[in-house]
Order: C-alpha cells, then structure tokens, then sequence
C-alpha cells in the first residue's frame, strides 16, 4: 500500500537520540573516524534519531518510511546549501538543479534514460569488456577497483560518445575524472571553501582536471553540432532532446554540465559496485559456482547482449544483494525548507535531515542477518517480503537516480562477460575495507586473475 501523508504523521514513531555525545564536538568525531559502523548503529535508538554535528542538531531518518516521506516531499524537505556548493562545480545541471528548474531539466532529459534506448547505448558493452579483458594475462594480480574503473570509463565512453574518443583520451578523462571527482566531494564537505581558493598542487591539479575534463566534453559536443546523424548514444539523444511542452532544447553550457554530472554520478558508482561484486564472488564458492553455472548455460561461450538479461536472474540477484551490503551512496541529506512535523518531532527549518541507505541495508530488522551476503533475498517470495523502501541504493522521489537501469544494464553486461571467462581470487592476505569518501570505495582489492 502506499503511504499517504496521513499515516506518517499519524502513527507513533520512536524518537532517539544517538548516545556518545561529545562537549562541543557531539558525533562528529565518531560520524568522521568509523562512518559505517556509527550510522547503522543508530537505527536501534529509533526511527528519527538525533545526532549533534558540534552545536548544530541533525536528524537521521532511519525507517524506511520517514526517509521515504522525506523523500518524496523535495519542496518540505530541499537540497539544501551543500548542494548550492555542489552547482558552483557541477553547474546547473540535473542533481543540483532544485524545484521548477529541476522538473524542467528532469522532463527534457528523462526520455534519453528510457530503457529501450538503453537497449541502444549498451550494445557495445559486452564487446568492449572482451577487448579490455582479452588484455588480461592468467596469473597475474591487478586492482579490481582500478581495473573496474578503467573499463566503465570506457563504457561510459562509448554510451555517451558510441565513436570519437581514442582509448588514451578516455584514459585521460579518467585521470581527470577521479581528481575532480574526489576535488567535488573533498570542496562540497569542506566548511569555509578558503582552501580550495589556495594555490596549492592539489587545488591546481583540480582545475587543471576539471578544465581538461570538460575541454575533451565540449569538444565531443561541436563534432556533433556539426552532423545531424544519429548515432544511437546518449550524447545524440540529448541532442535532440525537446522539452514536451516548450519544445526547449539544451543549449551547449547545458548538455555539458550534465554530460560532465553524469559521468561524475555514474562512473565511480558503477565501477564501485562492480569491483564489490567480484570481490564477494572470489570470496564466496557457491556464489561463483552459481554464477558460472548461469552465463554457461544462458550464453554457451557467447558473448552477451541486452536481449540475454532475462536469462541470468541470479546474477542480477548477485548485483543487487551487493548493492545491499555496499551501496555507493552511503549517507546523503535534505534540509527542513520550513518548520516541520516528522517523526513525532517539530523540526525547524534549516535542520539537517540525514538519510544513510547504508544504515536501512544494515538493519536486522528490516534484513535478517543483514551481514550475510544473500542473493536469495531478490528471489520469487523472498523479495516480496523486503519492507517497501528498505533498499535504496539509488534514492527515491523527484532526485530518484536517472541512471538506475543504465547502471544495472551495463553491471549484468559486464559480469556476465567476465565471468564466462575469468575467475578472480583475492590475494592471500588481502581484505575487504571499504572507505566511504563521496561514494563507497572498495579500497584497495588485489585480484588474481585465473582463466576458467
Ligand atoms: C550503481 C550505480 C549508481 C548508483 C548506486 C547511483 C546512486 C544514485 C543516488 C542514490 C542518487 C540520488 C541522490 C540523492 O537522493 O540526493 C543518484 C542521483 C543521480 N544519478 Fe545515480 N547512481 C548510479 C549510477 C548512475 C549513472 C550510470 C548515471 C548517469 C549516467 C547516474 C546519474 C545520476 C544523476 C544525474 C542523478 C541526479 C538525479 C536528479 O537529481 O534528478 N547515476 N544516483
């Protein structure tokens, strides 16, 4: 059923606080050091459980419904002014933008997101994964993280840009990628915004990137302004993209902002989750087996295409169970926009309301055994037990993730592609430390590479 406004404010909420309070600093030095462990610790003290940020007090959103309804009511609950920050780098584009303008942008380029024409985008996805892949070398050791990275940014490359970027190019734009990505979030956390004005050879590194970055993206843009053709990717949809009912089309400042957020929102989070997938495979048999036992009888040593995706369940199991236990986006915020009731509290306005998908995964209750890497949780009944609004790798409401499907279209593409041919070991000795920055890091993953 879905919730209306009514059943969240009329039913009884527990309010919490979290304990551990510090003099003058609260939570932030326990928020800062072991990020994690103290957000999923706090849904047991309630479903709003108040947190001090030193003098400021926050609120964290633990139920599914509370966040959902925070959620679902962008006017109520607003970006806020880290996100004021953000569009200072990002510009104007859709994860930044808020109220008429965001509904505008989100209506003009929606449609470039719709599945069949990520049908589209993702033909070349296996392909590309079998060139990069063939590179590889039995025996040897590489970075899962880093490996996963440099081959998303050529699929994000290729979904954006089909033809037209050479591979040292996209190696550069990754470089430039990672520095602006970290340079975001580092800018976006920071108080007074003094340091980054500094010219420091961090600070320079990250206007170096960011300028080269969007140079290689504007340059894609007047090669295209300059043909009509389609070429079936992204970049010629949003192109044409007219708004429904203004018939208003992205002017050139506007397609490179978002094209530029999108490579920023998606490439990091994809690459992430794909490293934790292999990770957990290599260290979980019967997930392997699973696996293996899937794409061989689905594919028969083909490569795959989109129109396989129904045949391998398991795997799209496999993806979103890790999802589960490492989202990407691991805490996130809105701020009240004007006093407000939630949770049985009076919030004022300008509190800031923290939402952690990482805390919601790891609640015992609402996953059993939460720590446990299960894929049957996705299956058949199983799945129709998870609470509405547990899982939330990619939001909810207006700011939901445009780039849900695209990302989990090109994770399944990916693993079904490797896994037909490689198995990969962690090194002895290695383990899994995940580092929550601006998304959840793998860390380093050493990974040995067996041919199957
Ligand atoms: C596993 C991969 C991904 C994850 C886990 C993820 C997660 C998220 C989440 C949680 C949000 C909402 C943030 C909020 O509520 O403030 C979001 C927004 C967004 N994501 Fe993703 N994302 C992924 C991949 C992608 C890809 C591939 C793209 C684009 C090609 C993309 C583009 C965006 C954009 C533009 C927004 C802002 C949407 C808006 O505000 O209207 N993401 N993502």
């Amino acid at each position: 059923m879905l919730p209306s406004k009514t059943s969240v404010t009329d039913r009884s909420w527990r309010a919490g606080t979290a304990p551990g309070a510090l003099p003058l600093l609260g939570h932030v030095p326990a928020l800062w050091r072991r990020p994690l462990e103290f957000l999923a610790s706090l849904p047991a003290h309630g479903d709003l459980v108040e947190v001090r940020l030193g003098p400021a007090r926050a609120y964290l959103a633990a139920h599914p419904e509370l966040v959902r309804h925070v959620l679902l009511n962008p006017r109520l609950f607003d970006k806020g002014g880290v996100f004021d920050k953000a569009r200072q780098l990002l510009g104007n584009s859709l994860s930044v933008s808020r109220g008429e303008e965001h509904r505008f942008q989100r209506r003009l380029i929606q449609p470039a997101f719709h599945p069949t024409r990520i049908a589209a985008y993702t033909t070349a996805v296996a392909a590309d994964t079998r060139t990069v892949t063939d590179a590889w070398r039995a025996g040897e050791t590489r970075d899962i993280g880093d490996a996963m990275h440099s081959l998303l940014m050529r699929v994000a490359a290729r979904t954006l840009f089909s033809t037209g970027l050479d591979e040292a190019t996209v190696e550069e734009a990754r470089q430039c990628l990672r520095t602006v990505s970290h340079g975001i979030y580092k800018r976006t956390v920071a108080p007074l915004g003094i340091m980054e004005k500094l010219p420091t050879p961090a600070n320079r590194a990250y206007d170096h990137a960011n300028a080269r970055l969007r140079q290689i993206v504007a340059d894609m843009i007047a090669v295209r302004r300059r043909s009509d053709e389609d070429h079936g990717d992204l970049l010629s949809t949003l192109l044409r993209a007219e708004h429904p009912e203004t018939g208003q089309k992205l002017d050139d400042g506007q397609l490179l902002d978002q094209v530029v957020t999108f490579l920023v929102a998606g490439s990091e989070t994809t690459a992430s989750t794909l490293a934790f997938v292999f990770h957990l495979m290599g260290r979980l048999p019967e997930v392997e087996k699973r696996v293996h036992a899937e794409v061989d009888a689905a594919l028969g040593g083909r490569t795959p295409v989109h129109e396989d995706l129904p045949a391998l369940p398991y795997i799209r199991n496999v993806i979103t169970e890790t999802l589960r236990l490492y989202p990407p986006s691991w805490m996130a915020m809105r701020v009240a926009a004007e006093d407000v009731e939630l949770g049985g509290r009076k919030v004022p306005a300008g509190t800031m309301i923290l939402y952690s998908p990482y805390a919601l995964h790891h609640n015992p209750d609402l996953f059993p055994d939460p720590e446990i890497f299960d894929a049957d949780r996705w299956a058949g009944e199983r799945a129709a037990q998870v609470p509405r609004g547990a899982l939330l790798p990619f939001g909810a409401g207006s700011h939901k993730c445009i780039g849900d499907v695209l990302a989990l279209t090109e994770t399944a593409l990916i693993v079904a592609t490797v896994a037909a041919r490689w198995r990969l070991r962690p090194e002895p000795g290695s383990a899994l430390r995940p580092e929550p920055k601006a998304t959840l890091e793998p860390g380093p993953l050493p990974m040995v590479l067996e041919r199957r």
